[in-house]
């Protein structure tokens, strides 16, 4: 039985859709605990309500990254998990803590990496008049929003799109992805050579929505 430990900050469906999938369809594996950053996150409420451990590592209670990322990897290691679940997880963690968990971090990024690093990528992406758009689940390295990518999933940019049409429309495409990539990884079916994650036996690492009777 692998161990998972998710990170969350807030709404926490990536979490959920993970969760859910874990129980579903019956994976090798056990979500061993929720670990956030924010005392108020929502996500905290799925967890309780499904006998999930959790807990709060508060980053305004520490002075630096450094100290923080240590408390919260003192968190992370009492459940010894085989991998960390990075699930809308906003901080900016730290090389020492990125490296330490390397090979075993996964994290989903709301775009079609390597565009649109960073915060507001649908705004991002409506800005640079992109017709597609996606999201992206990578091994996390020291790099912001970089890593050997395992999967991505595309939607389409519509006409009259702003920002929150196309963060729904990306969310959706998320939680098929994350569910799918980290269970990959637990089936130990992962590897990565150079900046590719190659999978056997080898399946789809994409997936196009499905946005039939949405105008596109
Ligand atoms: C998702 O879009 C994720 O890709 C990004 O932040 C959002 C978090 O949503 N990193 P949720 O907390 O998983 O609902």
């Amino acid at each position: 039985m692998k161990k998972i430990v998710i990170l969350i900050s807030g709404r926490g469906s990536n979490m959920e859709a993970v969760v859910r999938a874990c129980a579903r369809d019956g994976w090798p594996a056990r979500i061993c605990a929720i670990i956030s950053n924010r005392p108020d996150a929502a996500g905290l409420g799925f967890a309780a309500a499904n006998g999930i451990e959790s807990k709060v590592v508060d980053h305004r209670q520490f002075d630096g990254r450094e100290s923080f990322d240590a408390a919260l990897a003192g968190e992370i290691d009492r459940f010894e998990p085989d991998l960390v679940v990075l699930a809308g997880f906003m901080r900016v963690l730290t090389d020492a803590f990125v490296t330490k968990y390397a090979g075993r971090m996964l994290n989903i990024h709301p775009s079609l990496l390597p565009c649109f690093p960073g915060l507001r990528t649908h705004q991002q992406a409506l800005d640079a008049g992109v017709r597609v758009h996606g999201a992206s689940v990578h091994f996390v390295t020291p790099a912001l929003d970089h890593g050997p990518i395992v999967a991505q999933g595309a939607v389409p940019v519509i006409a009259g799109d702003d920002a929150a049409a196309l963060a729904a429309r990306v969310l959706k495409v998320e939680h098929e992805i994350y569910p799918r990539a980290v269970r990959w990884f637990i089936e130990g079916r992962l590897t990565v050579e150079g900046e590719r994650v190659a999978l056997t036996p080898s399946e789809p690492q994409w997936l196009f929505a499905d946005v039939a009777g949405e105008g596109a």
